[in-house]
């Protein structure tokens, strides 16, 4: 491997594969991809390093079925467990993958001390809660992905309603990752243009109804979890890490009294940058998204309370 700085993605299935290369090809890191299955990251891995020939991209790929190859990394992606199969919910799955995260974190801490884990595994906010518990680490440096991702589903909606760019909606998905999140709609604008002014109410509703069950929209159509936008997402957050960038992003952070809500993990606007979260912004949320926060909030405690802890 080069000098360069180290990123490890845990989980060689489809949305760990594509976020490695994803941060391939931004060229600020050595990408490490470790799965236990035997042969899978080594042969993505050499797939990529292939497809950097074409694409143009330096930075080595290494794939692992250990975590020596990992010693280092700066940020590591969480994406192991199992993914959701149709008729599952995110929190089917919470007892599997507590076990699998829990033993990934482990590893991977052993390895990168130093390391920011960012957990993408479902049930989202359920397994930043097991990162924590199973790392001991600061809050600043455990947290997950799922608003960037809530979020894009909500622009992509609103730019197809609009016959607008998606570059234009600015939108902000808060709460758990599950079918209570919270679409912010007084936070959204396109062009710096309210929401409410463009779109009528129902049509709105319904798209915060199809970002809430964004993510099962998917499994119904593929069978198994979407991976282009949760990889994109992830690697957004490790650019703001690994660059320092500052971004305001909506991330998944531990919520002591931010929100009213204390002892738990949500997605809420952060400021993200080399030092991981380095700080929760606060909205002026209305009334209504003020209850759903806290409705989202339950439906979490809800599933974090299905934790072994073990
Ligand atoms: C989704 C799954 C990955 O939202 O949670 O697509």
């Amino acid at each position: 491997m080069s000098g360069r700085r180290k990123v490890t993605v845990v989980g060689a299935g489809n949305v760990g594969a594509t976020c490695a290369q994803e941060l391939a090809r931004r060229d600020y890191a050595d990408v490490v991809l470790v799965d236990i299955k035997e042969n899978l990251p080594q042969g993505k891995a050499l797939d990529m390093n292939q497809a950097a020939a074409v694409l143009g991209y330096e930075p080595g790929i290494v794939g692992s079925n250990g975590y020596g190859e990992t010693a280092g990394s700066e940020v590591v992606v969480i994406t192991a467990g199992l993914p959701r199969s149709p008729g599952m919910s995110r929190d089917d799955l919470v007892t599997t993958n507590e076990r699998i995260v829990r033993s990934v974190t482990e590893a991977a801490m052993a390895e990168s001390p130093d390391a920011i884990l960012l957990v993408v595994s479902n049930p989202l906010d359920a397994m930043c809660h097991v990162a924590r518990s199973a790392s001991s680490w600061p809050k600043e440096r455990v947290f997950g992905m799922a608003g960037i991702l809530d979020t894009a589903r909500f622009s992509a909606f609103i730019a197809w309603q609009t016959g607008t760019s998606v570059k234009d909606v600015t939108a902000m998905v808060l709460g758990g990752h599950g079918d209570q999140m919270v679409p912010v709609v007084s936070a959204t604008t396109v062009g710096g243009v309210p929401l409410r002014r463009l779109v009528a109410d129902e049509a709105i509703e319904a798209m915060v109804e199809r970002t809430r069950k964004g993510g099962g929209e998917i499994v119904n159509l593929l069978g198994t979890s979407a991976w282009y936008a949760p990889a994109a997402a992830a690697a957004q957050m490790v650019d703001a890490i690994v660059l320092d960038e500052k971004r305001l992003l909506p991330c998944t952070a531990y919520l002591e009294g931010e929100y009213g809500i204390e002892g738990l993990y949500m997605g809420v606007p952060v400021k993200l940058g080399a030092a991981g979260i380095e700080e929760i912004v606060e909205l002026d949320l209305s009334e209504a998204e003020q209850e759903a926060m806290r409705a989202s909030a339950e439906a979490v405690r809800d599933v974090v309370s299905v934790l072994s802890g073990s």
